[in-house]
């Protein structure tokens, strides 16, 4: 995928510099996140939670969890056991306060691309608005299929690009203007939203995520575009 796009230049990996960008952002992301998509994320979290839920997990981890919002959507699903890992401290800090009162819930610093758990030990996998941050993204979606138990899925949430050339417009528009003026304004560090649709707009999606997954070893793939195709469920079997 020749050289990723970081959030600085700063000649740390990838990794580091994510790590440092959500950290610098924690204290103000959930309240963007929902700012910004005027609540239409909770919908689509609402929405994959749903899917998840068709295959009666018993044991979750959700990949790059953050402030843990989708871990806190699956316990309506009453699994045995959520567990959230996530590079950022920062993110998991506010996510271990958002928990507190949830015992089925664990959050640890893990990453996606090195996961601390032996091969097939999760029912289900899901992963939102984590994967356009991997720093490899193919070792990232392997990692996370060994740790699948046999016929068990992943369920990732991610941007992608709509088609339809008007709401195209409009969306560049928000996403590369209004997004970025905002994002200064309140968060604590300006680039991490102009990074946002910079990476969104390189990031494989649709057919391309698709064979990313294939690749990766996954089969019986869904593809499933949501709100003018802004942000696609993907659903695979290990
Ligand atoms: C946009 S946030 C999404 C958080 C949460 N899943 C949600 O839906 O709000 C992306 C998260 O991915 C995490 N992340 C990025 N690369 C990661 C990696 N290699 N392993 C684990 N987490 C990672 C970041 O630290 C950040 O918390």
């Amino acid at each position: 995928m020749g050289t990723p796009l970081t959030p600085y230049n700063s000649g740390e990996s990838k990794k580091e510099q994510v790590a440092t960008m959500f950290n610098n952002v924690a204290g103000t992301y959930d309240f963007l996140n929902h700012f910004f998509s005027v609540g239409i994320d909770k919908l689509w979290r609402r929405k994959l939670v749903k899917l998840i839920g068709k295959t009666k997990p018993k044991r979750i981890l959700d990949v790059a969890t953050g402030t843990a919002d989708l871990a806190i959507a699956e316990t309506k699903l009453h699994p045995e056991q959520i567990i959230g890992i996530d590079i950022s401290e920062k993110m998991l800090e506010i996510g271990k306060t958002k928990t507190r009162h949830l015992p089925n819930i664990q959050l640890q610093v893990g990453d996606s691309e090195n996961i601390q758990f032996a091969e097939n030990t999760f029912d289900a996998v899901s992963v939102s608005f984590g994967v356009r941050n991997f720093e490899n993204v193919n070792i990232g979606l392997k990692e996370m299929r060994r740790v699948l138990k046999p016929g068990g899925k992943v369920f990732i949430l991610e941007f992608s690009k709509p088609n339809n050339w008007l709401i195209q417009k409009l969306y560049y528009f928000y996403f590369c203007n209004v997004l970025p003026f905002i994002g200064k304004l309140v968060s604590k560090d300006a680039r991490a939203y102009t990074y946002l649709p910079e990476s969104v707009r390189i990031f494989p999606d649709g057919k391309k995520f698709v064979e990313l997954l294939q690749y990766a070893g996954y089969k019986n793939i869904e593809c499933i575009p949501l709100t003018f195709g802004i942000s696609t469920i993907y659903i695979a079997e290990k």
